[in-house]
C-alpha cells in the first residue's frame, strides 16, 4: 500500500475524478473524507470505497461551511496529511452574455472553493507538512471558447497555487494543481452544449491534440494513480507545478 493510514481529504469526491481519487486512496490503506454537495452519489461512493471512507456534506464556495466541516472532519481522522481539493464547477455561455450570478457562481466555487479549503487544511498541516493538490484546467491556459469565466476561474487557481507553493513550502507543505482531460459527467455536460455538427469536430480535434489516444481518458485508470503518487511521500519534492494528465494535449514548457 502507498498510502498507510495517510489522513486525507478529497472535496468533490462524489464525481468524476474525485470518486475515482477517494477509491484509489482507499485501496492504498489511506483514511479517506469524501466532501460534495450531491449527498446521494457521494455517500454511494464512499460506501463502495469501504470502512475507510467517510461521505460529509460540504459547499466548498462557503467560508463557514468548510471552517465547520473540516474542523469536524479533522478530529475524526485525527489530523490531516493531504488534501486533494478536485471539486469543480463549469458553465458554458459566450463571454458577452455572461451575467453577473453566473459569474459570481463559478469564482465562488472554484476560486473562493480553493482559497477556503487551502486555507484551512493549511492551519492543519503547518505544524507537520502535507500535500495540497488543487485543479487547474488548460482552459486557463489556452482559453476555452464559450467559458470565458471558467477559464479565468481556472488560471485564478493555478496562479494561487504557485504562489502558496512559495510561501508554504517553509513548511514542508506542497502545493500543485492538476490540468486534466478526463471523461467524467463535467465532460458530459460539455458535449451536450454542443449541437451535432460540433460534436463530431470536437470529436475529431479530440483525435488530433490528444496524442495517447485521441480521446480524454478514463477516471480511474489514468487520472487516481497520479493523484496517488502526489499525495504519497514521493512527490516531496514536487511543488507550485501545473501537471497536465491529458494524454499529451498540452505540453507544459
Ligand atoms: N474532466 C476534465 O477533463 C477536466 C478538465 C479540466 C479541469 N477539470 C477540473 O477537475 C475537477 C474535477 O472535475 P470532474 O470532471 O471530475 O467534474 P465532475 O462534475 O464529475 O465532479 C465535480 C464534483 O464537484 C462537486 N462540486 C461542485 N460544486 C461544489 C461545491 N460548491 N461544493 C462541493 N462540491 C462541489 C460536484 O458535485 C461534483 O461531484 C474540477 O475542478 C474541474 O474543473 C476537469
Amino acid at each position: 500500500m502507498l498510502l498507510p493510514d495517510k489522513k486525507i481529504i478529497v472535496t468533490g469526491g462524489a464525481s468524476g475524478i474525485g470518486a475515482a481519487t477517494v477509491r484509489a486512496y482507499a485501496r492504498e490503506g489511506a483514511r479517506v473524507a469524501a466532501l460534495d454537495v450531491q449527498d446521494a452519489s457521494g455517500r454511494r461512493v464512499a460506501a463502495e470505497a469501504g470502512d475507510a471512507v467517510t461521505y460529509h456534506h460540504c459547499d466548498v464556495s462557503s467560508r463557514e461551511a468548510v471552517h465547520e466541516v473540516f474542523a469536524r472532519v479533522v478530529a475524526g481522522l485525527g489530523g490531516l496529511d493531504v488534501l486533494a481539493h478536485v471539486a469543480g464547477l463549469e458553465r458554458g455561455t459566450p463571454a458577452e452574455d455572461i451575467p453577473d450570478e453566473e459569474w459570481d457562481l463559478v469564482f465562488d466555487v472554484n476560486v473562493k472553493g480553493t482559497l477556503y479549503t487551502n486555507q484551512v487544511a493549511f492551519r492543519h498541516m503547518q505544524a507537520r507538512g502535507g500535500h495540497i493538490i488543487n485543479f487547474g484546467s488548460g482552459a486557463g491556459i489556452r482559453g476555452q471558447r464559450g467559458s470565458a469565466h471558467y477559464s479565468a476561474a481556472k488560471a485564478a487557481v493555478m496562479g494561487w497555487t504557485r504562489t502558496v507553493a512559495q510561501e508554504w513550502a517553509r513548511y514542508n507543505i506542497t502545493v500543485n494543481s492538476v490540468v486534466p482531460a478526463i471523461w467524467t459527467p463535467m465532460y458530459d455536460a460539455h458535449r451536450a452544449r454542443m449541437s451535432p455538427g460540433e460534436l463530431s469536430i470536437h470529436d475529431l480535434a479530440m483525435q488530433h491534440v490528444i496524442p495517447l489516444g485521441g480521446r480524454l481518458g478514463d477516471p480511474d485508470r489514468d487520472i487516481a494513480p497520479v493523484m496517488v503518487f502526489l499525495a504519497g511521500d514521493g512527490a516531496r519534492f514536487i511543488t507550485g507545478q501545473a501537471i497536465a494528465v491529458d494524454g499529451g494535449m498540452i505540453m507544459l514548457g
